[in-house]
């Protein structure tokens, strides 16, 4: 490709030259990049936009202030609602489905998101994101409702997450691997980066909130206790911990230089899967990262494989670099 390809253009090569995707995907794909940006833009303004701090509460001239979430989540809707690319959506912060209403027209996509991704992030200025989940409304379906959302995630036909960081990046696949994306702010466009982004195999460096180590189960115990021995332990070698505490960031890391990241099941709320959700977070960056070249598992089974029952599933995760996945998993299945 050319020295500049801009996301549409690359995008159109998907639909024309490789026959990747549909033409209505493109525009569905264009229209959330389109929605990132201006999410991008409130991010970046913080508290001179009016944008900080929680729902409900006044800035200092008396206005009402928005908690940035629920600004992304209607900044996602409206931009989505009348595109014709879609019948619904779901989102994290929603607690039942949308519907496209009928004086739209209706398509034949589903897109799922959370559309603000670390949230405890975004008053001390450190990195969050945009993750989402395009699916298609299952054959023969007239009418969609919440059944129609509850796919696996390997029925996903886009992928990806907007990372606002020191720049705002989109990463997306669409199944041909997983390409990147700067916001070029004075062009006003996503610029290709890179495209076929490999995840290395092998890594030293592991992310994990190490303050719920006394309620992990024993296999996450052992693999965490092993790397932490570094050289003189079983590893041989010293590992290395990141936390950024907002998924996207975390992930983002591990896709631009390896790395495991996990947030197991716990014994703080033994009831619950894990803490994370299936649908708007597990699934989207797990697809990601297999075409990558990396794995995801729940420490059993390979997430995108597992059936959703609900909307906001939640579920244990462990993804990243190849062999440490492998892993970990082994210690749960007893290998
Ligand atoms: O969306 C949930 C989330 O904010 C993730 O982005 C992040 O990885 C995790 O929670 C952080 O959890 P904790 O507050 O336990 O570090
Ligand atoms: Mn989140």
């Amino acid at each position: 490709m050319p020295s500049k390809v801009s996301l549409t253009r690359y995008l159109v090569e998907q639909q024309r030259i490789d026959g990747h995707i549909p033409s209505q995907l493109r525009l569905l794909l264009e229209v959330v990049a389109r929605a990132c940006k201006s999410i991008s833009q409130a991010v970046n303004k913080g508290a001179l936009g009016s944008v900080m701090g929680s729902a409900e509460s006044e800035n200092v001239q008396g206005e009402i202030q928005k908690k940035l979430d629920i600004i992304a989540n209607e900044v996602l809707i409206e931009a989505n609602e009348w595109g014709g690319h879609l019948a619904g959506m779901a989102s994290e912060e929603m607690e039942g489905i949308y519907v496209v209403p009928n004086r739209y027209p209706q398509g034949e996509y589903l897109l799922l998101f959370d559309p603000l991704d670390g949230s405890s992030n975004i008053d001390i200025n450190v990195s969050i994101g945009t993750i989402f989940s395009v699916l298609k409304m299952p054959e023969g379906d007239r009418g969609v409702d919440e059944s129609d959302f509850l796919q696996a995630g390997r029925q996903q036909v886009a992928a990806g997450y907007c990372i606002y960081g020191p720049q705002t990046t989109l990463v997306l696949t669409v199944g041909d691997g997983v390409a990147m994306f700067t916001l070029d702010r004075e062009q006003g466009s996503f610029v290709l980066i890179e495209e076929n982004v490999q995840i290395p195999e092998d890594t030293k460096e592991f992310a994990i909130n190490m303050s719920n180590m006394r309620h992990w189960d024993e296999p996450v115990k052992r693999y965490v206790d092993e790397l932490l021995a570094g050289k003189d332990g079983p590893r041989g070698k010293d590992f290395n911990m990141r936390w950024v505490a907002a998924m996207v960031a975390d992930v983002h890391r591990i896709l631009c230089r390896g790395g495991i990241f996990m947030y197991p099941w716990d014994k703080r709320e033994p009831e619950k899967a894990g803490k994370l959700r299936l649908m708007y977070e597990a699934n989207p960056m797990s697809w990601l990262i297999e075409q990558a070249g990396g794995a995801a598992t729940n420490g059993k089974q390979r997430i995108l494989d597992i059936q959703p029952g609900k909307l906001h599933e939640r579920v244990s995760v462990i993804l990243g670099s190849k062999n440490e996945v492998e892993r970990v998993t082994g210690y749960h299945l007893g290998a």
